[in-house]
């Protein structure tokens, strides 16, 4: 592998995509902070507050006097948006930003390759220069605590590590085109219902330990230039005002030198926001922008002596300091940017097919041998539906969308006979972007449902597109429940009668009850929203072409009361209160450790060919608490077909004085394999990351003792364990 050594802006030395160190200070930072202390002593107050919040929906105003550019924002995360009037939401209707529409956060993460991530942001943040953006709104990383989430689809995942090696990859290669990226959002904001209102009580440790670590990581390790800070409370406070999150953890314990913003319309005050540390206010709800917190109420205040001017200063500076990094004071070296070009869409591909998660394939009906089948029924709404532009403030203007019909067509058209039903409808009132409350779900459509029965008859193999679309998997609202909507499980089993060679194809951004159909159909194939590249990506995994990856980011419960927020009664909260009961057992660490057995688990994806792993052998049995395991394992390709295996390293700790976790991932590699290859992949885990949150001691404590390594392929799958001690 090339080793590519690079001193990135923000000061830490890069080796493989993987920093040693974060100073988050370079050695030509001196003569940054010169700069900024020399700008700052130029302006006066009001120009100071001019670049402390928005002169519009998305844009800051600069100071032309000093050189100072306006500086432009757009939402992501998977995709730059278009163009959006000034001071209302109406698109602009510009001709020139079509965008490149990745795959969703969830799918990114089921890619469980960091490396696409890294591609991602080299092409958001083209695009965003090409556009003349200067900050990308992403990555969204919340944890997926609920099913339920609205937005559980622009995030990651239910495990921070995933989460942490996919942001970090992101925000290193966004920023290397000189554009800012802007972590989302900070904190706790894990559900839609009561967004603006609710207040988030959870434990020191589940903080620690589940809800931050993947800001830390964006922040140390990915350098992020800016946050966004949620909506929600945290603890009383909201989260753009809070003392403890943003003075305490965000700056002085992670050290962070950027911008943290609003969400937008997410200020809640001038005197206290300013000393907690917000810098950036956006989006606030009065039509004069002179009115808003940081505006003409920040200059009094200032004025008042109840906000220093160092604070002032201090925030200015951040602003400086971001536009410095992202070369905006010297357009002349600037990235220029470049849109959707072959290899932006040949990325967005990429992302669709290696997300793509093979969850049951009986009888090996897949894949399809297009070059046999005479005739095939394709039938579904996800068949035909387009959903690039949906789910809100993450929709994309796209330059195209191939949807999984068009693409089989297009691909086996000339030699298979394609019938097409269209099995459920929308049913829905609902419009995408309007705000305007959820879908009705659960009709069942029998003439729909018949028409689909009769194309079944007539064909060898059927694919039913179902799943969810972004009526559902959306910004601002939570689903209801779990169901796969549209009275799709009676259409599903209906048409298995019917064709017992059926196929379902889920595409949705988060979990869905898959126990009414996983008995009627044979093969179920998860694809996501697939972004611009879906059909294309989805028909070759079908076909074949493409071997499925992907693995779950996220544990599918059977039911919606398995999943630990809802076993214990605490999802959405009462009285704009919610407490994160379940604490630090998130997802599969709540049912591996309380032995509940998910209809498929975090981790799980099967593959058109099959692996095995070899030995597990460390480099030491016995460790110090500053040591580094070297965890050696061999991945054997035991099948007929090129692919990849996910080598995902669990680790437990059986005698603790705390609760821990049954499993908790600390590690994980794809490796690709041609069929009959074995590789070697060393694994690295710290002693220190070992560690659990110790509330008596407010510190991270690796106890003394046994810990046992645990390699599977899914966290339901072990097959290798070695234990390893820890003096
Ligand atoms: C969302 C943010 C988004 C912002 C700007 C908010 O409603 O929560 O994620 O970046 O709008 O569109």
């Amino acid at each position: 592998m090339k080793i590519t050594v690079r001193r990135s802006a923000i000061g830490f030395v890069c080796i493989m995509m993987t920093c040693v160190a974060n100073a988050q200070h370079a050695p030509n930072d001196d003569k940054q902070e010169e700069t900024i202390r020399s700008l700052i002593s130029q302006m006066t107050l009001q120009e100071k507050v001019s670049l402390l919040h928005a002169n519009s929906k998305f844009y800051v105003s600069g100071i032309k006097r000093l050189g100072i550019p306006e500086w432009a924002l757009s939402d992501g995360p998977h995709g730059v948006r278009a163009e959006i009037n000034r001071d209302n939401w109406a698109y602009a209707g510009w001709t020139n930003d079509s965008a490149t529409c990745f795959p969703p956060g969830t799918a990114l993460a089921a890619t469980w390759n960091p490396k696409l991530a890294y591609e991602r942001g080299i092409v958001l943040g083209e695009e965003a220069r090409f556009r003349k953006k200067d900050i990308l709104l992403g990555p969204g990383i919340n944890i997926i605590r609920s099913p339920l989430c609205g937005r559980n689809f622009e995030y990651m995942s239910e495990d921070p590590l995933l989460i942490s090696k996919m942001s970090v990859a992101y925000i290193r290669a966004l920023q290397s085109k000189d554009v800012a990226a802007s972590v989302k959002h900070w904190l706790a904001n894990n559900q839609e219902e009561h967004r603006d209102s609710i207040d988030v009580y959870m434990s020191e440790r589940a903080l620690r330990e589940i809800y931050l670590p993947g800001f830390k990581a964006s922040v140390t390790e990915g350098g992020a230039y800016t946050v966004m800070a949620a909506y929600n409370k945290f603890r009383g406070d909201w989260c753009s005002e809070n003392e403890y999150l943003d003075r305490k953890i965000l700056r002085k314990e992670l050290g962070f030198k950027g911008v943290l913003m609003t969400d937008w319309s997410a200020a809640h005050s001038t005197e206290k926001a300013a000393l907690a540390g917000l810098d950036l206010e956006m989006g606030t709800d009065k039509k004069d922008y002179q009115e808003w917190y940081f505006a003409n109420p920040l200059i009094d205040a200032v004025e008042a002596g109840k906000v220093p001017v160092s604070v002032v200063d201090e925030k200015v500076a951040n602003v400086l300091r971001v536009m410095m990094r992202t070369k905006m004071l010297d357009e002349r070296s600037r990235e220029k940017g470049k849109m959707n070009t072959p290899e932006h869409q040949r990325a967005a591909y990429n992302d669709a097919a290696e997300a793509a998660v093979l969850l049951q394939n009986k009888g090996d009906l897949l894949p399809l041998n297009f070059n046999k089948i005479r005739s095939i029924a394709i039938i579904g709404d996800n068949a035909t539906r387009k959903h690039c532009g949906g789910g809100l403030s993450s929709e994309i203007k796209t330059l195209y969308e191939i949807t999984p019909l068009e693409a089989i067509r297009k691909k086996f058209g000339a030699t298979v006979k394609i019938n097409f039903a269209q099995g459920y409808d929308k049913q829905s009132t609902f419009k995408e972007g309007s705000n305007a409350g959820q879908a009705s779900s659960d009709k069942v459509d029998w003439k729909l449902i018949d028409e689909a029965v009769e194309v079944a008859k007539e064909s060898e193999v059927v694919i039913i597109f179902g799943g969810l679309n972004h009526d559902f998997d959306t910004e601002s609202s939570d689903k209801k429940n779990m169901d796969l909507p549209y009275g799709q499980d009676v259409l599903i089993s209906e048409v298995a009668k019917a064709n017992p060679n059926t196929v379902v194809v889920i595409i949705a951004g988060s979990p869905v009850k898959l126990s009414g159909i996983v008995h009627r159909v044979p093969a179920i194939l998860w694809s996501w929203f697939g972004g611009m590249e879906a059909g294309n990506a989805v028909a070759d995994v079908l076909s074949g072409k493409v071997d499925p990856s992907g693995k779950m980011p996220f544990t599918l419960p059977v039911s919606l009361e398995q999943s630990p927020a809802h076993a214990l009664g605490n999802f959405p909260g009462r009285n704009l209160k919610v407490n994160y009961e379940e604490d630090i057992l998130v997802g599969y660490r709540w049912f591996d450790t309380k032995k509940i057995t998910p209809q498929f688990p975090f981790g799980y994806g099967l593959s058109y060919t099959s692996f095995e792993f070899g030995a597990l052998s460390t480099d030491k049995a016995v460790y110090g608490k500053d040591e580094v395991v070297h965890v050696k394992i061999t991945v054997k390709n035991t099948g007929p077909r090129y692919g990849a295996e996910v080598a995902q390293l669990y680790v437990s700790d059986p005698v603790a004085t705390v609760l821990r976790p049954a499993k908790e991932l600390k590690a994980f590699e794809k490796v690709f394999l041609q069929p009959g290859e074995t590789k070697t992949v060393t694994l690295h885990v710290k002693v220190a990351d070992l560690a659990f949150y110790d509330e008596s001691k407010k510190d991270w404590n690796v106890e003394m003792g046994d810990f046992i390594l645990q390699l599977g392929n899914s966290s339901g799958n072990i097959s290798r364990t070695l234990k390893i001690v820890v003096k």
